[in-house]
């Protein structure tokens, strides 16, 4: 068997947590100055587990195995929410490290061939898996010279300030690879709420996000009477409600909706608002409940203009992500390792949030591991997992590549 470094493991995770620390989490958003400099941190790492490592343009790091034969990649993305948890993807990414470093060190699997990468952007800063995409060849050009982020920042420039604007981006060669492994925590409570320390995945939900613009008339608060006023909070807020209710009753078993991030403008507590803008984000592992929800949106829109005097607009807010299955013949090696590591403490489960393998798994088996979140938080500062859990995790992902390596 493949003994992982646990220590060593720790230590790598920690290191990884200083590029960005902010209180217990960290704020490393891609591209930004931390971000870069934990892939510098990364390639070098990388090099120093024996794999030849580069950084692709659009910001992946990659190792690649000097070892023949067809090969696993493994690993996660180096990203963060703007404010983010330690574990979410860089988990993952030092997962693979750490499997590419125990390879390297045993007389018996150092031939295994096994490249890792530390993928871009599958927080969505620009565009969501932004990483994954490119390497699977599904990044449309145009998206890319379009994309902004939040603060209307464009990517290009982005590129162009983290020195990457020359750099060519990597194409994986699918007839290299026999799959794809990532290893993420839960983010959610199933395992923890169950007493479950492994969970499998089976399927990766899709994402969609809409973004509802309400154009009223800017006016002032004391003087406009209600029936004359043309508030675009006030058709923001009811669309909002209506939508808690339409989706809620035409809601699937694991449906998710979220309104995350609402503007006003001007935003002062004397002005009628001229102008708002509302996030719509939904999840659902079906493609057709996500068309369901989409077609509840724009009727939820229309409904809304039609009974006030604001216009209402709904434009695509971000490159849909779609639902995904994981491959059977590959996480029934996770299913073989958990089952020697910890025999009753490991299930199947879908995935509610997304992930790299979600988008690795329309170009090649792709399979993950879920390791427990703490209190099923994640997203937050206050994300965390417990040590045992950590090396535990990587320990059963060690022994799957290494087994389905072997069988090959
Ligand atoms: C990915 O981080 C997601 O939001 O599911
Ligand atoms: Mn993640
Ligand atoms: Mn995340």
């Amino acid at each position: 068997m493949l003994r992982i470094n646990a220590e060593r493991l720790i230590r790598d995770l920690l290191h990884l947590r200083a590029f960005g620390s902010q209180s217990s989490g960290v704020v490393r958003p891609a591209f930004s100055q931390a971000d870069m400099q934990a892939r510098y941190w990364l390639r070098e790492q990388f090099e120093q587990a024996g794999l030849t490592s580069r950084i692709d343009g659009v910001g992946n790091v990659l190792g690649f195995s000097p070892h023949p034969g067809k090969a696993l990649l493994i690993g996660s993305h180096a990203d963060s929410q703007p404010t983010g948890g330690w574990l979410d993807g860089a988990m993952g990414v030092i997962y693979a490290l750490e499997i590419a470093k125990s390879l390297s060190e045993s007389d018996s699997y150092r031939h295994l061939p096994v490249d890792i990468v530390a993928l871009q952007d599958e927080e969505s800063r620009f565009i969501g898996c932004l990483g994954a995409k490119s390497l699977t060849g599904v990044l449309d050009d145009h998206v890319v010279r379009h994309a902004t982020d939040k603060d209307g920042i464009r990517l290009v420039d982005a590129l162009e300030a983290a020195g990457l604007s020359e750099v060519p981006r990597e194409r994986l060669d699918r007839t290299r690879y026999i799959g794809f492994l990532e290893a993420h925590i839960e983010q959610g409570p199933t395992l923890e709420v169950n007493s479950k320390r492994i969970g499998i995945v089976t399927e990766i939900v899709g994402v969609r996000g809409l973004k509802a613009i309400f154009r009223g008339q800017q006016n002032h608060a004391g003087t406009t009477m209600m029936a004359l006023r043309r508030d675009a909070s006030t058709a923001l807020y009811a669309f909002a409600h209506r939508i808690n209710q339409v989706f809620a009753a035409h809601a699937a078993e694991r449906s998710v909706w979220t309104m995350g991030r609402a503007k006003l403008v001007p935003n002062a507590t004397s002005i009628i608002p001229g102008y708002a803008e509302l996030d719509l984000q939904f999840r659902d592992a079906s493609e057709s409940q996500l068309d369901r929800f989409t077609a509840l949106a724009y009727e939820t829109a229309d409904e809304i203009a039609k009974s006030s005097l604001v216009g209402v607009e709904l434009i695509e807010a971000r490159s849909p992500v779609a639902p995904s299955k994981m491959s059977e013949s590959l996480y029934s090696y996770l299913e073989r390792s958990a089952r020697q590591h910890v025999p009753n403490a490991w299930i199947h489960m879908p995935s509610g949030a997304f992930h790299d393998a979600g988008v690795m798994a329309d170009f090649m088996p792709s399979a993950m591991l879920f390791i427990p979140s703490i209190g099923g938080i994640s997203h937050d500062f206050a994300e965390d997992s417990h040590r045992d859990d950590l090396i535990l995790g990587c320990q059963v992902m060690a022994t799957a590549v290494v087994d389905l390596l072997a069988s090959c």
